[in-house]
């Protein structure tokens, strides 16, 4: 199989790099890739979001299947697209891709699918008045979405009336969130531990990896500003088989029978963020693609052939009911560009890159933010690398001593990076 792999991301290398094992794969081809990428297959200079420049590129190169990374042209519609012209493509349809795009779809699909969330109200822009005679009722904290793709940056946790006045206002009015503030969505508060479960699905059948958990915020003891996600670990022990289980029955397969039963069946992979309460676990939100830093540890920990499980997912024949993993762990510490999420400078050589070999270390450096120069690797982005170390069983104490081991030999100007990520998979009683 030849296989194109939309994205630039550490999530995008660590799907070519799971691919690169597979005994299926004759070429690997990524859109636009990093300096990663480049090293496993061939890099084409192609936007992921230029679905005429994409398709002419996949039937020129005899593409057998394409794998989609991030959101933008799942929202744009670039499975429906691939699929008019008869191409293999591992993704959500646009119309299936709502239970991301738009928060207001998830909800009132979840409701009618009794599928345990926060409780909620939906705001158009023409309900103000409504809107601010509720958040004046309203017990705090409360939390406040923006419909649409905000890009991460669509909620607003507001701790006080005055809070939630101020951030409606500027949600529905102001350009903050463009588009995706025209409509808003107002949560109950939630409190637990926030987990991860990816689900592969063909629309019917669905396997999932391990479940995984992300470190959202730029600094140490989750303080700080949200970023896309700073390190992951999994598979955590805050979701033992018993609440994955659980969650299987009470949420994924609900999810895609619904869909399903709605007309628009969901393949491809089923992010669920959940937080999990003291009354169960609860969504928080869905993703149409697989997350990132989380890919970076899920993927490592999967024991069977990628390109077998994506094709056949493409294909609406997974065979699968349960799939093998690694009976192991792994951490990875993402090394950003001091400044992310706001302003950061680029173009930085990054050195000691040569220093890890992840077939005597059991560590994967995944690129993210980078551009190779000749010789070199440069900075090009906010996160710069995913620093993955695997360990065995249960022992995440060694994984992450490993991750940081190799994190002190890669040195670029302006590196910054969390000193605590997995340290929730060591002492779950601290985290709350
Ligand atoms: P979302 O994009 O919906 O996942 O929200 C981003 C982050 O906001 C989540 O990862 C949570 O940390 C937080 N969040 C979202 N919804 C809630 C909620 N109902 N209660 C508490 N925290 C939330
Ligand atoms: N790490 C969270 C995400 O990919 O959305």
């Amino acid at each position: 199989m030849n296989i194109l792999v939309i994205g630039s991301g550490g999530r995008e290398h660590a799907i070519c790099w799971k691919l690169k094992h597979s005994k299926e794969m004759t070429e690997l081809h990524c859109a636009p890739g990093n300096a990663g990428t480049a090293q496993l297959g061939t890099n084409v200079n192609i936007k992921p979001t230029d679905i005429d420049g994409l398709l002419n590129y996949a039937k020129k190169q005899n593409i057998d299947l394409t794998v989609v990374g991030p959101e933008a042209p799942l929202a744009a519609g670039i499975v429906d697209a691939f699929r008019d012209a008869g191409l293999r493509i591992f993704g959500p349809t646009r119309a299936a891709a709502q239970l991301e795009t738009s928060k207001a779809f998830a909800k009132d699909f979840m409701k009618r699918h009794r599928i345990p969330t926060a409780d909620y109200r939906v705001f158009g822009r023409e309900e103000k008045e409504e809107l601010f005679s509720y958040l004046r009722a309203a017990r705090y904290p409360l939390v406040l979405k923006a419909d649409g793709l905000a890009a991460g940056k669509g909620v607003i946790i507001a701790e006080s009336e005055k809070d939630a006045l101020r951030n409606a206002a500027e949600m529905l009015e102001g350009d903050a969130f463009g588009d995706a503030g025209t409509t808003l969505v107002v949560e109950e508060f939630l409190t637990g531990v926030e987990a991860s479960v990816f689900a592969l699905t063909d629309g019917t059948r669905f396997v999932t990896l391990a479940p995984a958990q992300d470190h959202k915020r730029i600094l140490d003891n989750d303080m700080g500003k949200n970023t896309g996600g700073m390190g992951a670990f999994a598979p955590t022990p805050h979701m033992p088989t018993e609440l994955l289980a659980d969650v299987k029955i009470r949420i994924i397969k609900p999810v895609i029978d619904g869909m399903r039963a709605d007309g628009i069946p969901y393949a491809g992979v089923l992010f669920v963020g959940l937080m999990l309460t003291e009354d169960g676990p609860r969504v928080l939100e869905f993703n149409c693609r697989f997350g990132d830093p989380e890919t970076q540890v899920v993927l490592p920990l999967v024991d069977y052939d990628l390109a077998v499980l994506l094709r056949d997912i493409a294909d609406t024949k997974l065979q699968l009911n349960r799939l093998p993993l690694h009976d192991a762990n792994a951490v990875c510490v993402v090394m950003a560009s001091s400044g992310y999420p706001d302003a950061y400078d680029t173009g930085k050589a990054i050195a000691g890159l040569d220093s890890i070999d992840e077939n005597k270390e059991g560590v994967i450096v995944f690129h993210a933010g980078t551009k190779q120069d000749g010789g070199r690797v440069l900075t090009a982005g906010g996160r710069v690398l995913g620093v993955t170390a695997l360990g065995e069983d249960k022992d995440f104490a060694a994984s992450i001593r490993l991750a940081y081991n190799a994190v002190n030999r890669i040195r670029y100007d302006g590196a910054y990076y969390r000193t605590d990520i997995g340290k929730k998979a060591i002492s779950p009683q601290d985290d709350s």
